[in-house]
Order: structure tokens, then C-alpha cells, then sequence
């Protein structure tokens, strides 16, 4: 299979973290079943397949998984989604520590995955890793070998995000502007490409 290149990367372009959501426009479970059958078909470290995924999209867990989020650290005079525009659903990754205890790595593969996968299909995505985790815990009712890694909130985007070059201003803090726009500055190419070794 072809794709073109383009095309990905602008996939990949439009898959910002989105933290304000359509907050009537739920999303259904067969779509959040269908984000983790995508996931765990990602690499992992020896195969082990240590990911174990929590989905939600009912909203009286929902809220009470929201309580244990922490959002956007940078924006700081924003306290976080305002009710109405709060995630309609999340996954929730946890390890199984009996099985791996370095799944940081395969969390990272599946995370960016259901992220873009999620993107394509119109939906937005938070990865949150500020959590109260042992709040979290007693609300998802999970045994003491799963490890909670990582959040993720979805539901239908109700802001934009766009991508931002890092300036003096503001360096690589992401910032919102007049308009509610989400800037999100990037390290150049130049930057992140430490050496090359080019055939000539
Ligand atoms: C491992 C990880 C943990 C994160 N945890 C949080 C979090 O707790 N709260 C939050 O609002 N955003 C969180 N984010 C989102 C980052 O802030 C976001 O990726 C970053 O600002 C760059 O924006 P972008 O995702 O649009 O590129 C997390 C992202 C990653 C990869």
C-alpha cells in the first residue's frame, strides 16, 4: 500500500492535543473499541503487548475520571475544560506489571496511534499524563498490577490548535490567542536533526 506522503503528514499535522470538546456530541462505544483494535496491533518491546486499555464514554464515570485530570499547564489563568466542553469519552492505558515494567515506550506507540487514527476520523484527542492517579484507581476499580500510564480524553474538537515556529516570546510554551486559537510552537528541523551523516 501507497499513501501519500503528504497526505500523512498533514494527518499528522492536524493531530493536535485538543482540550476543548463538543460536550453534546458523544461518542459511541464501538468507535472507542475500534481506536484500541487499532492499537494493539502497534509494535511492542519484545512483544509482550503489556497495554491494557479502560474505555468510557458514560457520563457519570466520565465526570468522575475528569476529576482526576490535570489540563493544559502552561495556560495558566485557564482552569480547564469548562462543563459543556468537556471530553465526552476516554481511554485509559495501564500496564500489566506482572507482564512488563518498562511499557513506557509502548505506550508512547499506541497513544499516537489511537491519536491519529482518532484525528482521521474527525475526533480530537488529549494525551494526559498529570493525573491523581490513586484517585483514578479506586474510580476505574483496578487491581494493584495494572499500572495507570496515561489518559486519554476524546470527543468532537470545539476549538482549533495549529502548529507555531518556537520565537522569543514565547519559546516552546503552547499559547492561546485573542481569538481562542491554540498555538503550538515546534523545534525547527534544523534543530532536532543533531548530526547527519549524508551520502553525497
Ligand atoms: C506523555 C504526555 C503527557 C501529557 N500530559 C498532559 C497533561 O497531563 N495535561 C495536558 O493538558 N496535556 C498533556 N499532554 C499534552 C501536551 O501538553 C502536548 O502534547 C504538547 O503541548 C504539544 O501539543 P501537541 O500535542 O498539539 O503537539 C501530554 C502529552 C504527552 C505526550
Amino acid at each position: 500500500m501507497k499513501m501519500e506522503a503528504g497526505e500523512f503528514k498533514e494527518l499528522v499535522r492536524r493531530t493536535r492535543s485538543i482540550r476543548r470538546f463538543r460536550g453534546n456530541e458523544p461518542v459511541a462505544s464501538g468507535v472507542l473499541r475500534e481506536l484500541v483494535d487499532c492499537a494493539r496491533l502497534v509494535p511492542s518491546s519484545a512483544n509482550l503487548q503489556p497495554l491494557r486499555y479502560v474505555i468510557c464514554n458514560r457520563p457519570d464515570k466520565g465526570e468522575e475520571i475528569f476529576a482526576c485530570l490535570k489540563w493544559a499547564g502552561y495556560l495558566t489563568d485557564w482552569p480547564g475544560p469548562a462543563p459543556g466542553e468537556r471530553p465526552v469519552a476516554y481511554i485509559v492505558i495501564v500496564a500489566d506489571s506482572v507482564i512488563a515494567s518498562q511499557p513506557w515506550c509502548d505506550c508512547g506507540i499506541a497513544a499516537q496511534t489511537i491519536a491519529l487514527y482518532a484525528a482521521s476520523q474527525g475526533l480530537g484527542t488529549c494525551m494526559l499524563g498529570a493525573l491523581d492517579r490513586d484517585r483514578l484507581r479506586g474510580i476505574l476499580g483496578l487491581e494493584k498490577r495494572y499500572e495507570i500510564l496515561l489518559v486519554l480524553a476524546l470527543g468532537r474538537p470545539a476549538e482549533q490548535a495549529v502548529l507555531a515556529e518556537v520565537d522569543q516570546e514565547h519559546g516552546i510554551r503552547y499559547w492561546r490567542d485573542t481569538q481562542g486559537i491554540h498555538h503550538v510552537p515546534k523545534r525547527s528541523l534544523s534543530e532536532v536533526i543533531l548530526k547527519e551523516f549524508a551520502a553525497s
